[in-house]
């Protein structure tokens, strides 16, 4: 195997079946780092359960379509070890010995749990120590890298934080993670707004070409442009924020022609679905291959668990020498 440039941890919250979001935020870089370093890629279905607790029957649905999108798009298994995050029990093990060393009063400046608190909501103990779980999934494989996007940068210094902390109590066990941040392009949902499985204004990856192109069809535009020779704003235009993503070359004629009235939106539109279209095309063909065979999804997390927990089985015998704790029984981890 070639040097790698490093260990790579990161993951997302299975929201089902994903979208134009999820693939320019996350999943394009995911996949370009593969030959680079080595990857893990989890999928974190505690973390859903801080907000979905309610009911948490969708879940096994949602893993399902999450990792069948993820395969689509190219995660590959043979790279990458690619598993869900309560498969690896070691981890809560991890997050629990964390949640001992980490101050309440940096929790409560989560960014994500003052949101929660300003909108009146009650927030549960599990949601409090989102960031201390996040810090273990990572800690837990020494991944000394994390692809993210910049609303998960407070995550991030917090579990650099808790690794500074571990080390000076009890010595070095983790490096210090690093965020690996790189420019997204702003996808914005059928509304203007970001797009987000929870505004309802997402194209997944998995909608058929005439559900792609309906969805098109509605999203806003500039309110000023009624009118084909109405001229338009494209700087404002969710639809032109796509055209640049998916229509490279065109994109600035587009822009353009928009702009002097020459272009109405409807045409602007259409032509949107059809890059879009063409961009979907091979990634639901794998979809629609993935789809019918089920069990080798199984598999491919079985395997990929199993691999996740060697490494985090070695990291615990690591953390657990590290804090002195004592037991006959650890003295016989059971094989991974
Ligand atoms: N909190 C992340 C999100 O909402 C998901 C996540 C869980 C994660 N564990 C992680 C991301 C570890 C990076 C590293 O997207």
């Amino acid at each position: 195997m070639p040097q790698r440039k490093g260990r790579i941890l990161s993951g997302l919250r299975p929201t089902g079946k994903i979208h134009l979001g999820n693939l320019e935020g996350a999943l394009r870089q995911w996949v370009s780092l593969q030959d680079e370093y080595e990857c893990f890629y989890e999928v974190a279905d505690w973390h859903a359960l801080t907000t979905a607790w309610e009911d948490p029957s969708a879940l096994e649905q949602d893993i399902r379509d999450a990792v069948t999108d993820w395969l689509s798009v190219g995660l590959d298994p043979d790279k990458s070890v690619i598993f869900v995050q309560s498969s690896v029990p070691e981890h809560s093990e991890l997050h629990l010995l964390l949640s001992m060393i980490v101050p309440v009063s940096w929790l409560e400046l989560n960014p994500t749990y003052k949101d929660w608190l300003q909108e009146g909501k009650a927030p549960h103990y599990g949601l409090l120590g989102y960031p201390v779980l996040q810090a273990a999934d990572i800690l837990i494989y020494r991944a000394d890298t994390v692809p993210v996007g910049k609303d998960q940068l407070p995550h991030l210094e917090m579990t650099r934080e808790i690794a500074r902390r571990f080390n000076r109590l009890y010595g070095n066990v983790f490096p210090e993670p690093q965020a690996l941040l790189s420019e997204f392009p702003y996808v914005p949902g059928m509304d203007g707004r970001k797009m987000s499985k929870s505004y309802h204004n997402h194209i997944q990856l998995a909608d058929p070409p005439q559900t792609v192109q309906q969805k098109v069809s509605q999203f806003f535009t500039d309110p000023h442009k009624l009118r084909r020779t109405d001229p338009g704003r494209p700087e404002i235009c969710p639809v032109f924020a796509l055209h640049k993503i998916y229509n490279g070359t065109e994109a600035q004629g587009i822009g353009e022609d928009c702009r002097i009235g020459k272009l109405g939106c409807v045409a602007c539109k259409e032509r949107l679905a059809g890059k879009l279209n063409e961009a979907l095309e091979p990634i639901r063909e794998r979809r629609a291959r993935w789809e019918q065979r089920p069990s080798e999804v199984d598999e491919i997390l079985a395997v990929g668990a199993a691999k996740a927990r060697q490494e985090a089985v070695k990291t615990m015998e690591q953390v657990r020498a590290a804090m002195k704790l004592w037991s006959p029984a650890l003295e016989r981890t059971p094989e991974a």
